[in-house]
């Protein structure tokens, strides 16, 4: 079974209770929250007083995904706000070991964000020690785009050097994740499918969930 994490970067800001009650009943894994500063990526979309809102009134675990420059100043911020899993981008951290302890440190998962052009490789001596790796299937910072087909490439090198390293890390995939982008992925090995556009725009998101689910 696919794991979902559906991104509330396309739910209703104006009404996000509502959207996370309707993804309690969903069979989602995590929620996704997509945290950007201006400065790492083109936009910003919300940060912690809306994560801890959404923590208030989520029954799943929270994921969030940290497109914002030196994520290690805020490791206990985002802890504080009731996070699980703590992922930030490979290309933001200079330090990335010593942040990846750090967050393990705080009681929270540890995960590892690629952007599309950073390559597989660079997790080399890293990848034992972290719960997941993200793999971006678009550039970051906005919803909606189309899916970058280097992404299944990356996926399948990913499944190598896991089982290589003797890691159990999971793999998770984000940007441009459809029914038939998602079937791909599935194929090439991804553990956890991050949607957001798909899921918010269809008819019945809790059918849309499912779909990817059961892949
Ligand atoms: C993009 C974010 C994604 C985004 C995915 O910067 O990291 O999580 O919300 O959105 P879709 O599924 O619409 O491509
Ligand atoms: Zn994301």
């Amino acid at each position: 079974m696919i794991q979902v994490a559906p991104s509330l970067l396309s739910a209703n800001f104006a009404d996000l209770r509502t959207d996370v009650e309707l993804l309690n009943r969903s069979e989602a894994s995590m929620l996704h929250l997509d945290i950007m500063d201006g400065v790492f990526v083109p936009n910003i979309s919300f940060g912690f007083p809306v994560i801890k809102a959404v923590r208030k009134y989520s029954q799943k675990p929270l994921d969030a995904h940290l497109m914002i420059v030196n994520p290690q100043n805020y490791v206990g911020a985002v802890r504080d706000c009731g996070v699980e899993m703590m992922n930030v981008h490979y290309e933001a951290c200079t330090h990335l070991n010593r942040t990846v302890q750090a967050i393990k440190a705080a009681g929270m998962k540890a995960a590892v964000t690629l952007n599309p052009s950073t390559p597989v490789a660079m997790l080399e001596d890293i990848v034992a020690d972290v719960d997941m790796v993200l793999l971006m299937s678009v550039n970051p910072g906005f919803g909606g785009q189309s899916f970058l087909p280097v992404a299944l490439k990356k996926v399948r090198q990913l499944r190598d050097l896991i089982a290589r390293s003797g890691s159990s890390a999971l793999i998770q995939v984000d940007g441009g994740v459809n029914l038939e982008t998602g079937r791909q992925l599935a194929d090439a090995g991804a553990d956890i499918l991050v949607a957001g556009n798909y899921v918010f725009s269809a008819p019945d998101p809790l059918a849309a969930i499912h779909d990817l689910h059961v892949l």
